[in-house]
């Protein structure tokens, strides 16, 4: 029996506590893959990137290519030295999907890129054919075979692109692709993530001409450069985590302050506390959440492209619906089949109906501690929030999922006063 750790956690106490939050995974994940797009010789420099097994795991990739990769203390230095292979390791992009958005750097810096076929994960299917459509309309010839993505283009050439969905990926695929693109690329209908944002800081800072048109964030405009040079970028604060903790405040009935963050980057979460009664206070980098007298209020959500409620808390807000005040109505609208962690809540007492893309949580008066298994980072923190309230024991099994997205995980709730430890043990998935 493989053996696996997990999360044991002992519920029913109020966290009370502040926590940092650390950089933004999805944030770090493109930036630190832009340096594909640097000169010889030069360096991108990133700072507040959190340590994670996916950061870790972009940091090998790049090294496979032939990238000079430093991590340390929360700073990536990456610098181009030499011939870059063009050719990306199947073993890191089967760990990560999040590796398909290297294709489109690397295909702009060599000419020809192949790249494993990412796989599918618990939570859709994830296809990869607007980041393909785009990069052909630029002029990439684009084979599928042997389970492979063969990608070749002698130079691409600037185009309007119309993106069918504001894909994350597909946006920063083809963003960093048109960086270094003969001519200009306008993008239309782009995802508006802080991500993006973000991408495109550290895309000016190597001095690529790029620009959201008319501060409409659906419209980024790209006037290709022949390389990049050496600049630095700081990663934002990661408004996922950041949302998990305050959610951990709040199923707890805590008070908890998340700081070095930037509000502005959920303030679609916000909105749902206050509607759900639940007391916080905003402030210009934290946030605290405080406790109610009575339970919170149910909801109706429905998840939505930035700057809409995101998909990545919603198995967090559910986890803390199940205790609500009524019956919340949640509609997953940007993958397919995200409610994984519904199973797992249902062994801990919620109540809760699935029907289509929608799941109906009748609030209940107590969660019981159970065995549980993570599917996922996401669903992964919900059935540790559960687990923070909920009475008695309860594991969380595959915490190698949460891990990925939540640096120190179990110290960060323990600084907050949960009774939390990791295990090692037998998996029961
Ligand atoms: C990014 O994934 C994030 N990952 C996801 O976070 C996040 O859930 C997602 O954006 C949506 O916000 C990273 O940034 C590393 P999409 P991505 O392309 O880029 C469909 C987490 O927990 N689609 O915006 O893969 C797709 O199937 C992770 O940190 C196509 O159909 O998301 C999905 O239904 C999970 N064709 C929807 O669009 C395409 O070519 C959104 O996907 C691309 C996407």
């Amino acid at each position: 029996m493989e053996s696996s750790r997990y999360l044991k956690i002992t519920g029913g106490t109020p966290l009370h506590g502040s926590i940092r939050i650390q950089g933004s995974k999805n944030a770090a994940l493109p930036v630190v893959a832009a340096g594909l797009l640097l000169g010889q010789g030069q360096t991108l420099t990133c700072t507040n990137v959190p340590l994670l097994r996916d950061t870790e795991t972009m940091a090998a990739l790049l090294r496979e290519l032939g990238m000079t990769v430093t991590f340390e203390n929360g700073t990536v230095t990456v610098t181009r030295n030499g011939e870059l292979s063009c050719e990306m390791p199947a073993v890191q992009v089967q760990k990560m999907r999040a590796s398909s958005i290297v294709l489109g750097p690397l295909l702009a810096q060599q000419g020809r890129a192949v790249m494993p076929m990412p796989g599918g994960c618990t939570i859709g299917a994830r296809p990869i054919d607007l980041h393909l459509k785009g990069l052909a309309k630029m002029g990439a010839q684009i084979e599928l075979h042997h389970g492979a993505v063969y990608a070749t283009a002698e130079k691409l050439r600037g185009c309007r692109i119309y993106l069918d969905f504001p894909s994350v990926g597909a946006t920063e695929n083809l963003v960093m692709a048109a960086a270094l693109a003969e001519g200009e690329t306008i993008i239309e209908n782009a995802a508006r993530e802080p991500e993006i944002t973000n991408l495109v800081q550290a895309l000016q800072a190597m001095g690529a001409d790029v620009v959201f048109k008319k501060d409409n964030q659906g419209i980024i405009q790209v006037n290709g450069k022949p390389e990049l040079a050496s600049g630095t970028v700081k990663i934002v604060p990661d408004r996922i985590a950041a949302c998990t903790y305050l959610l951990a405040g709040a199923i707890t009935n805590g008070e908890v302050t998340v700081t070095d963050v930037m509000p502005q980057h959920f303030d679609s979460l916000l909105a749902k506390l206050e509607e759900a009664e639940v007391g916080y206070l905003r402030q210009e980098d934290r946030v605290t959440v405080y406790p109610s007298r009575d339970r919170m209020k149910s909801l109706s959500v429905k998840t939505m492209p930035y700057p809409g409620f995101p998909t990545d808390v919603q198995p967090q807000l559910m986890a803390a619906l199940c205790l609500a005040h009524g019956t919340s109505v949640v509609k997953e609208s940007i993958f397919e089949s995200r409610f994984q962690h519904v199973p797992e809540l249902r062994k801990m007492g919620a109540e809760i109906d699935i029907q289509g893309n929608t799941a109906v949580i009748r609030g209940v008066e107590a969660l019981n501690g159970s065995d549980v298994q993570a599917t996922d980072l996401r669903a992964g923190a919900a059935l540790a929030l559960a687990g923070l309230a909920a009475e008695g024991e309860t594991r969380v099994h595959g915490l190698k999922h949460i891990l990925r997205g939540y640096e120190d995980f179990d110290k960060a709730l323990t600084s907050l006063g949960a009774h939390v430890s990791i295990e090692e043990g037998e998996s029961i998935a």
